[in-house]
């Protein structure tokens, strides 16, 4: 079995510069049209980007979403992450602990409250792990870094193409209702890039769950990130299923009708006004992971909070020209679903 740290760094590796998108499925934003306002009667400077999730104030709707820890390179991305989402009053969310549970020794390299104070923090456990765990084995991961919620991946493609990944999902909706009804701490079903569909959602809702990050396809495919390290027949399955999910577009308008209090859009997710499409059709955030990893891995500090700038300006932007004044006038602007989009959303 390939050790923890290693994958962890293949995974950075290939997130930063290998060839992990999905080829032919997008996430089907470009479905969605926004109809212009030119007369808006908005200060763009007073355009407010603010709002509450998970009884945590952020500035702007935007979640840095789990990618790393247990390694010195995780470490440094993770303090440098959060201490933008600090700054600029984002979420952040930290990669799978799974490595604290079985080196007590890596806890630091996930270490962040120091530099992120007050903001929203998610923790982050795999579904099979967490199934494998006590409730009070999975508070004690939480307290440890000192999450405000924890997010429980869902990620079955990415396991089945992965040699050494888990093969049987049996008991995951029980973990989840289990987690829910005891942690103390908000749980968020996380998929990790290939989306959660209405029935999904529904199951969820019918066991309490609150929180969901949709994490749909037409970003990064961990199907392909799994499958350039692998060979023979787990290569060959990685080929074929590289393109699966459900778009991020199509997971959140489905997810977003089923009553969720939080619902982030994660996945492909590539700048400001992906998100104003994210919110029009119900999303409370927009969740980022691989741009912000590669604008901080090939620009430094500078580059990544440049890269923040520009998504910002842009969702502000988006708000100015249909007229929205807040997050909430965003929700309810005019839209047009066209096409692949719109067939998804019958379902
Ligand atoms: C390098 C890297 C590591 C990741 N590790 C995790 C993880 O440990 N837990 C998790 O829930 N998601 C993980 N993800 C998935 C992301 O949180 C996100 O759901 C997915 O990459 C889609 O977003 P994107 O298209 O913006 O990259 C990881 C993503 C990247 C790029």
């Amino acid at each position: 079995m390939a050790d923890i740290g290693s994958r962890k760094a293949d995974h950075l590796d290939l997130a930063t510069q290998g060839d992990v998108g999905f080829r032919n499925r997008t996430t089907l934003f470009e479905c969605v049209e926004l109809v212009h306002d030119a007369l808006p009667e908005l200060d763009v400077a007073a355009i407010d980007l603010s709002c509450t999730l998970l009884g945590k104030r952020l500035a702007a709707p935007i979640l840095i979403a789990a990618m790393t820890g247990g390694t010195e390179r995780a470490q440094r991305i993770n303090r440098e992450l959060a201490a933008i989402a600090e700054e600029r009053g984002y979420a952040f969310g930290l990669g799978s602990q799974r490595a604290i549970l079985k080196n007590r020794e890596s806890l630091a390299t996930y270490g962040v409250r120091d530099v992120m104070a007050r903001g929203l923090l998610l923790g982050n456990l795999g579904i099979v792990q967490a199934s494998k765990l006590s409730t009070a084995e999975v508070r004690e991961l939480v307290g440890l870094v000192q999450a405000d919620a924890l997010c429980i991946h869902l990620n079955p493609a990415m396991e089945v193409v992965q040699a050494e990944g888990d093969r049987d999902f049996r008991g995951g909706l029980a973990t989840l209702e289990r987690l829910n009804s005891e942690l103390g701490v908000p749980v968020i079903a996380k998929e990790t890039g290939c989306g959660l569909s209405g029935s999904v959602a529904d199951r969820l809702r019918a066991r309490g769950i609150r929180h969901v990050d949709v994490s749909g396809a037409g970003g990064t495919s961990w199907v392909a990130v799994e499958m350039h390290r692998a060979s023979g027949a787990n290569k060959a399955l990685g080929e074929t299923f590289r393109d699966w999910g459900i778009p991020t577009a199509a997971s959140v308008g489905l997810v977003a009708r089923r009553g969720f209090d939080t619902v982030f859009a994660t996945g492909g997710i590539k700048d400001g006004l992906d998100i104003a499409k994210a919110i029009v059709l119900g999303a409370s955030a927009g969740g980022i992971a691989r741009g912000a990893l590669q604008a901080l891995e090939t620009g430094g500090r500078a580059g990544a909070v440049q890269f923040f700038e520009r998504i910002e300006g842009e969702l502000r932007t988006a708000m100015l020209l249909v007229g929205a004044k807040d997050l909430a006038s965003l929700r309810q602007a005019p839209r047009l679903v066209r096409g692949e989009l719109a067939a998804w959303l019958t379902l």
